[in-house]
C-alpha cells in the first residue's frame, strides 16, 4: 500500500479522520509505504525554510498520531533518488495530451497563472513513479487524486505492453463519502487546509480554545434539532465529526443529542475533538524537541524505501535498454 501527503499547510481534522486514521488501521495489515511528498510541493512556489520546517512537523504529526516507523515505511520523497529517475523514464510513456487534460493541472494553472511550470504538468507522472516504484496494489487517496492514480495505471499498462511485464497495476482506494468532513463555514465545500476563511477548518495544531471557538461559530440552520439530513448539511457535518471523534455511529450521536439544542451540541463536538487532539499535540511537541530521533527515524525509513525502489528501477533500466555493464 502506498500513499503520500504534501508538506504544505497544517493537517486538518478532515485529513486526520479521512486519511491518517485509516493508515493507522492499515499499517499492521499491509506492507505500507507513506511518503512526505516534498518534491510534489515545489511545483508551486514554496518558502524554503518553511518547506523544511513543515516536512519535519508533518513527520512528527504522523508519529504522534500513532504511525509506527517499525510497522510501516515512513520517509521523505526527496531522500530516495529513484523517484526522480523513474519519473524521467515514465515521462517517455506519457502523452502531453493526457497530462494537460488532468483536472488538477487545469485548476492549478488557473490558480497559479504566473507559474505554470513543467513540474506542475509532470506532477501526476512523478506520482505514478512514487506508486510504481513500490509495486503498490492499493493507493488510498482522496477523490481529487483518483484521476492521477488512474493515469498511473495507464502508464503502468503502457510500459508493460511496450517492454514486458514490469509494474504492478495499482488500484485507488477512495475513502467513502461518509467519512468526508466539510467546511464548518460552508458545508458544500470539503474542509481544506488552504481555505481562506480561518474558521472553516480545524487544524490538528489548534488548541482547545480555538477548537471550541471554531465549532461555536460553525454554520447550522434555524430549526435547532440535531438530526442528519440532506436539508441540514451543517448539522450533518457536525454529527459526522462527532461520530468520527467519539467513535460512535451518526445514529447513536443523534440519539445522544435528542431534544438538545445546537449550543449544547456544538460544545460537545468541540470538547470531543479537543480531547482527541490534546494527547496528539503533546506527543508532537515532545517529538519535535527530539530532532535527532526524528532525523534518525526518517533516515531509516528512506533506507528501507531505497532498497525496494532501487530494485524496481534496476529492472526498469534493464527493460528500456540502458547499458548496465554486463
Ligand atoms: N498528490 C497527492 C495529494 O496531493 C500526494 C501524493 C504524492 C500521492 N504522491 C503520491 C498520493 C502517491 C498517493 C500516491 O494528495
Amino acid at each position: 500500500m502506498y500513499s503520500a501527503v504534501q508538506p504544505s499547510g497544517n493537517l486538518t481534522i478532515g485529513n486526520y479522520a479521512g486519511a491518517v486514521r485509516n493508515w493507522l488501521a492499515m499499517q499492521n495489515e499491509y506492507d505500507c509505504f507513506f511518503a512526505i511528498a516534498d518534491m510534489h510541493a515545489i511545483t508551486v512556489r514554496q518558502e524554503p525554510a518553511e518547506l523544511r520546517r513543515r516536512t519535519v512537523e508533518l513527520a512528527a504529526t504522523y508519529l504522534a498520531c500513532g504511525l509506527d516507523p517499525e510497522a510501516c515505511v515512513l520517509y521523505v520523497q526527496s531522500h530516495v533518488p529513484q523517484h526522480a529517475e523513474l519519473c524521467w523514464v515514465l515521462n517517455t510513456c506519457t502523452y502531453v495530451g493526457e497530462a494537460s487534460r488532468m483536472t488538477q493541472f487545469k485548476d492549478k494553472s488557473q490558480k497559479h497563472a504566473e507559474n505554470i511550470n513543467m513540474g506542475l504538468m509532470d506532477y501526476p507522472v512523478l506520482m505514478a513513479a512514487d506508486i510504481l516504484l513500490y509495486r503498490a496494489d492499493y493507493v488510498p487517496v482522496g477523490a481529487d487524486q483518483k484521476q492521477h492514480v488512474e493515469l498511473a495505471r495507464d502508464i503502468a499498462l503502457r510500459f508493460n505492453n511496450r517492454y514486458g511485464e514490469t509494474f504492478r497495476v495499482p488500484e485507488p482506494l477512495i475513502k467513502r463519502d461518509g467519512a468526508s468532513i466539510r467546511s464548518l463555514q460552508d458545508p458544500a465545500k470539503k474542509m481544506s487546509k488552504s481555505d481562506e476563511n480561518p474558521n472553516a477548518a480545524v487544524f490538528l495544531t489548534d488548541d482547545r480554545d480555538t477548537v471550541m471557538r471554531k465549532f461555536k461559530r460553525a454554520v447550522t440552520d434555524s430549526d435547532n434539532c440535531v438530526r442528519a439530513s440532506a436539508e441540514k448539511p451543517g448539522v450533518t457535518n457536525l454529527l459526522n465529526i462527532y461520530a468520527a471523534f467519539a467513535g460512535c455511529t451518526v445514529e447513536e450521536a443523534e440519539r445522544a443529542f435528542e431534544g438538545k439544542g445546537y449550543g449544547e451540541f456544538k460544545l460537545a463536538v468541540g470538547e470531543t475533538v479537543a480531547d482527541v487532539l490534546s494527547p496528539i499535540q503533546a506527543e508532537q511537541k515532545r517529538l519535535l524537541a527530539d530532532k535527532k530521533f526524528l532525523a534518525d527515524a526518517l533516515q531509516k525509513g528512506a533506507e528501507r524505501a531505497y532498497k525496494v525502489a532501487r530494485k524496481t528501477l534496476d529492472k526498469v533500466y534493464r527493460k528500456v535498454g540502458f547499458y548496465r555493464g554486463e
